[in-house]
């Protein structure tokens, strides 16, 4: 099999491609990355491997005669603008690039012909859900551009499938943590903003009171799942949510990692929990987390000096990045 990968420079693109080019059956899988967000730090332990092909591209500006895309069996589309904040005060990249971006993408495999697509939704889809656990079927609420331009991106996905018969699956992911995640945002990638705080000995920002719950999942299970979703033989179309099902109250994450942390204001439209009902991903996929919550934590905190280069979130960041968040969604 051929394998394409768009953001394959990512966090979680750089372990899904990692995972791949061990496995037999793959022969060749090409990266494609414009290395802005992702780096080229994620995948220079595998960047020599004779199956890779890396290409520096902008999604964007890809044409739909891409050669790229020839003999490919199958795209993971994965390359976005992943950070949550800014996409208030600069909605425009996010709609170019999660929007329009996966159109260019959807159309050059259209023009190569190629079958099947695996995309990286996200639950931010839900917004504040009435229902939890949350399942595929809760009511979809974007509260923010990020949110909203990944649901219409799953939507384009949709219908480029109905005309053109392509092949889907669309696994929402929930609030995904590993090596190697992105430390952007005050509000972000908690997980990295708070290993980059231990590692500077500063006060850990917990947002709110620490009360909230977030569905953690390991990274290296969602590759698993990503992984499942490529040898599915059933040609079905399906949006799956991708979670640990296992709620983590912030406030219990933080006082394993520090006894030094704040508290920062609640950001309105975020849930107070995210908890992901994965009945349907188990059973259509015959796959299940595995990785315990402590245990990846722990990975973690082993590898935390991959975040001593990474940008450290000071109270004034936080609150210049969260003027927008409270003058907009209020
Ligand atoms: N991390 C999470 O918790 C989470 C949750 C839900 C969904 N997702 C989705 O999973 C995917 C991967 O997320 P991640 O956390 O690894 O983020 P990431 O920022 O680490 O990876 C995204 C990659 O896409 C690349 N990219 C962005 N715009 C591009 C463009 N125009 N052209 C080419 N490459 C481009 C970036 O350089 C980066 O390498 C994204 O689609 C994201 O929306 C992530």
């Amino acid at each position: 099999m051929n394998i394409l990968v768009t953001g394959g420079a990512g966090f979680i693109g750089s372990h899904l491609i990692e995972r791949l080019l061990n496995e037999k059956k793959i022969k060749k899988v090409v990266l494609i990355d414009f290395f802005e967000d992702g780096s080229k730090k994620n995948i220079k332990h595998f960047v020599n491997n004779k199956k890779l092909k890396v290409v520096k591209k902008n999604i964007n500006k890809i044409n739909k005669k891409d050669k790229n895309f020839r003999n490919i069996d199958c795209v993971f589309h994965m390359a976005a603008i992943a950070d949550i904040v800014p996409s208030i005060d600069n909605p425009m990249p996010y709609c170019n690039t999660n929007i329009m971006g996966t159109i260019k993408v959807l159309e050059a495999m259209r023009y190569n012909k190629v079958k099947k697509i695996i995309y990286t939704a996200s639950s931010s889809c839900f917004g504040i859900p009435k229902k939890y656990p949350t399942n595929e079927r809760e009511k979809i609420d974007t509260r923010y551009p990020y949110a909203f331009s990944k649901y219409i991106g799953e939507l384009t996905i949709k219908h480029w499938a109905r005309v053109y018969k392509l092949n889907y699956i669309s696994l929402r992911l929930f609030n995904v943590f590993g090596t190697r995640s992105r430390t952007t945002g005050s509000y972000g990638a908690v997980m990295g903003v708070f290993l980059k705080q231990v590692l500077s000995k500063k006060s850990l920002t917990v947002v709110g009171d620490g009360q909230q719950k977030r569905d953690f999942i390991d990274v290296r299970d969602v590759v698993s799942a990503l992984i499942k979703a490529l040898y599915l033989k059933s040609k079905k179309n399906y949006v799956l949510n991708i979670g640990s099902s296992k709620p983590v109250k912030i406030i219990d994450l933080v006082k394993l990692l520090s006894k030094n942390y704040i508290f920062i204001p609640k950001r309105p439209g975020e849930p107070n929990i995210t908890y992901a009902n994965i009945d349907k991903s188990k059973k259509i996929l015959k796959w299940k987390p595995k990785i315990k919550f402590e245990s990846g934590l722990q990975k973690l905190v082993d590898n935390i000096d991959y975040w001593k280069n990474a940008p450290l979130w000071s109270k004034s960041s936080i609150k210049k990045e969260t003027k927008n968040w409270f003058k907009f969604l209020k």
